[in-house]
């Protein structure tokens, strides 16, 4: 058994009537790259919004680390999270949009914040982008940027909700590279994608869910050859001619 990162328990989410979340549980350990599959609407970014302390909960808890987190707001940059639509601050130049959160979060000094702010960059293949404005870059070096900010807070989870999403193909694999890079080095991540050719090759777990909880989970091996659950087949099925 490895050290868990993440644990949910009995994590239980509604937006008004409708509830999204059942007492849905949920181990991360780390190193494990765990992809969320499921239908449009089943719950994967309220799931990892969760997490990410961006929700309230109505039911159940969330820890780090064996330290609860779930209602205390901020996580500090432990859990790291990417959005759909890089949300980058457009008024900085790429090297800031990193070494910002240093000073604020971290309190590092301006040299050390711009230092790593370096590191970060080039660990994503973007230092030479330093002094541009996020607005010069394409979507996939925008969101290459956006890991590279999440990333260098030392996050104990990389969480991607649709990381590729507004990408074309091209840029969409970059951006999967990057992740992919990140899965070999031994960063313990959560991803969020309708592309599940794109992880299945580098998740260690897939989970789907479907009507507020995980229905299925296993390796993608599992998922994609094994399990003989209907939803999950159904499911597969339809997703499979989108993403090519
Ligand atoms: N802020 C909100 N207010 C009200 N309802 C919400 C809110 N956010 C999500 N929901 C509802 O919760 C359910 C789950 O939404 P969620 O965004 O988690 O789904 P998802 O699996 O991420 O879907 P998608 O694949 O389309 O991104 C949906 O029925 C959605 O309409
Ligand atoms: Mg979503």
């Amino acid at each position: 058994m490895g050290e868990k990162i993440i644990e949910v328990c009995n994590l239980s989410k509604s937006y008004g009537d409708t509830q999204v979340l059942k007492a849905l549980n949920m181990q991360i350990e780390k190193g494990e790259v765990v992809a969320i599959i499921g239908s449009s609407g089943s719950g994967k970014s309220t799931l990892v919004r969760c997490i990410a302390g961006l929700e309230n909960i109505d039911g159940g808890k969330i820890m780090l680390r064996g330290q609860r987190i779930s209602g205390t707001k901020s996580t500090n940059g432990k859990v790291g999270m990417v959005f759909q639509n890089f949300n980058l601050f457009p008024h900085y130049k790429v090297g800031e949009n990193v070494s910002m959160p240093l000073k604020t979060v971290l309190k590092y000094s301006d040299e050390e914040a711009e230092e790593k702010s370096r590191t970060m960059l080039d660990r994503v293949h973007m230092l030479d982008k330093l002094n541009q404005y996020p607005n010069n870059l394409s979507g996939g070096q925008q969101q290459r940027v956006a890991i590279a900010r999440a990333l260098a807070l030392g996050p104990e989870v990389m969480i991607f909700d649709e990381p590729t999403s507004s990408l074309d193909p091209e840029l969409s694999h970059e951006v999967f590279e990057t992740i992919s890079d990140l899965a070999k080095e031994g960063q313990t991540m959560l991803i969020v994608t309708h592309q599940i050719n794109a992880v299945r090759r580098f998740a260690t777990r897939m989970v789907f869910l479907s009507k507020g909880n995980i229905e299925v989970e296993g390796t993608p091996d599992y998922i994609f050859n094994q399990s003989k659950n209907y939803d999950l087949k159904h499911f597969l099925k339809q997703v499979s001619f989108e993403d090519i």
